[in-house]
């Protein structure tokens, strides 16, 4: 099972941007949890504050079991993100740390929803670990 674990801009600043509402815990320490609770899973670590780099991650992608994505702020803006989501066709879970509809207006909306297969918000760093279990387990009940 591989599985692309991909974030987007300023996620690189985690444990010190914004604590109270991103939390405390670094990338790192992301990727530490996520191999711990998941050894089976191949994983790769990607984050770039570039869309196009973005892009061209979610196409080297392909063939991939599923990919668990923070756009961050493209999320609400990149018409190109789903764009490379739908063409890829790779199951994508969106992931955001924080409970996006609890904050401003412009982030309610998500340009990418409609081709993830799920989305996970609010949950911190708990949401990427039940997105990768869903990739797992997508019959699980
Ligand atoms: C975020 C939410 C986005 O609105 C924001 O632009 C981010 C992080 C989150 O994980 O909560 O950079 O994706």
């Amino acid at each position: 099972m591989r599985v692309l674990v991909l974030n987007g801009p300023n996620l690189n600043l985690l444990g010190t941007r914004e604590p109270e509402t991103y939390g405390a815990k670094t990338l790192n320490d992301l990727e530490t949890l996520m191999m711990e609770r998941f050894p089976e899973v191949e994983f790769t670590f990607e984050q770039s504050n570039h869309e196009g780099m973005l892009i061209d991650s979610l196409h080297a992608a392909r063939g991939y079991d599923g990919i668990v994505l923070n756009a961050a702020a493209y999320t609400h803006t990149s018409i190109a993100l789903r764009d490379a989501i739908a063409a890829i066709e790779v199951p994508t879970i969106e992931v955001h740390l924080s409970n996006v509809h609890a904050r401003e207006e412009f982030r309610h909306r998500s340009l990418i929803a409609p081709v993830c297969r799920g989305v996970i918000s609010g949950l911190g760093m708990t949401g990427y670990i039940l997105a990768t279990e869903a990739l797992l387990h997508p019959d699980a009940t």
